[in-house]
C-alpha cells in the first residue's frame, strides 16, 4: 500500500509496481491512496483506508518527507509547522495508529518492522539553510530510538535510514546549478549520488530475516558524508 498527496503519480507508481510483480510472478498487489500527511485529517484518512483492508502489518515504511529553505533572518513559522508536521509528527501518528496491526504480525522470531527515512542532515549540520528540515530529521532519528526501546518487548523493531544525496525531486534544484552540485558531491567521500539499489538493499536488509536482531539503529546511507566529518 503506498500513499502521497498526488493521486495520479501515486496511481501510476502502483501500476508500475504491479506490472513488475506480474512479470516476476509475485502474488502480492500494490494499492494506493492519496493523503496529505501534514494534516491530522490526512493521516486519519490513510489509517482508515489501511485498517479497512488489513488487520496485520509486517512492515511500515515512513518515507514521506518535505523540506523548506530560507535565509536565517527570514525563516518563516510556516516553514517549521509544515516540515515538523510531515517529517516526525506524521510517522509518530501513523505508527501509533497502526500498532494493533503491527502487534498482530509481531513474533519473537519474526518481528514486525518499522523503517523511518531520516537524513544525513539530521546527523551533521548541513551547508544549506534548511533549519527546520535538519531539526526534524534529527528528531525523527531520536523518535526511532525512543519507539524502538518502547516496542522491543512487543517484537516490533524500529530503525531509521539516514540517506545522503539521492537525485530525486527533492534535489532537482541542485542539478540546475553546476557549482552547487560540485560543492555537494565534493562533500561525499564516495563522490556520487546514492542510487536506487543503495536504498533498496538497505530496506531489504532491515525488512528481511537478516535484519530481525537490529533495532534502534540509524543507518547512514551517505557515501561516507557523516562518518568522515561532513
Ligand atoms: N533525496 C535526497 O537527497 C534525500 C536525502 C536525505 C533524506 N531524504 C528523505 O527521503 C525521503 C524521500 O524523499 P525523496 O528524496 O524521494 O524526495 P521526493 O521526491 O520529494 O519525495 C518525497 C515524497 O514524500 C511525499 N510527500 C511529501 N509531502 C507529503 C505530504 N504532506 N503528505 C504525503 N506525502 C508527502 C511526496 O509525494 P507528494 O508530493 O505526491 O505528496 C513524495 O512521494 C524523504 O523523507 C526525504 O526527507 C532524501
Amino acid at each position: 500500500m503506498i500513499t502521497s498527496r498526488k493521486e495520479e503519480q501515486c496511481r501510476s507508481t502502483a501500476h508500475e509496481i504491479n506490472d513488475a510483480a506480474e512479470a516476476n510472478g509475485t502474488t502480492g498487489r500494490c494499492t494506493n491512496v492519496a493523503a496529505d500527511l501534514s494534516e491530522a485529517e490526512g493521516v486519519e484518512h490513510l489509517l482508515t483506508w489501511i485498517r479497512s483492508y488489513h488487520d496485520r502489518i509486517d512492515l511500515l515504511v515512513n518515507n514521506a518527507g518535505t523540506t523548506w529553505g530560507a535565509p536565517l533572518g527570514e525563516f518563516p513559522r510556516i516553514g517549521w509547522t509544515k516540515v515538523l508536521n510531515t517529517n516526525p509528527v506524521a510517522p509518530f501518528d501513523i505508527t501509533v495508529g497502526l500498532l494493533p496491526q503491527l502487534r498482530a504480525a509481531a513474533r519473537p522470531d519474526r518481528p514486525a518492522r518499522i523503517i523511518n527515512v531520516g537524513s544525513v542532515d539530521g546527523l551533521v549540520a548541513p551547508e544549506w539553510e534548511n533549519y527546520s528540515y535538519s531539526t526534524s530529521k534529527a528528531g525523527l532519528h531520536m523518535l526511532t530510538r525512543h519507539l524502538a526501546k518502547k516496542l522491543a518487548s512487543e517484537n516490533i523493531t524500529v530503525n531509521a535510514i539516514a540517506p545522503g544525496p539521492f537525485l530525486t525531486d527533492m534535489l532537482r534544484h541542485v542539478t540546475a546549478d553546476q557549482e552547487q552540485e560540485t560543492e555537494l558531491l565534493d562533500r561525499v567521500p564516495l563522490g556520487r549520488y546514492g542510487h536506487g539499489d543503495d536504498i533498496v538493499g538497505t530496506v531489504r536488509f532491515l525488512a528481511s530475516p537478516a535484519g530481525a536482531f537490529v533495532t534502534a539503529a540509524v543507518i547512514p546511507l551517505d557515501g561516507g558524508l557523516s562518518g568522515c566529518g561532513g
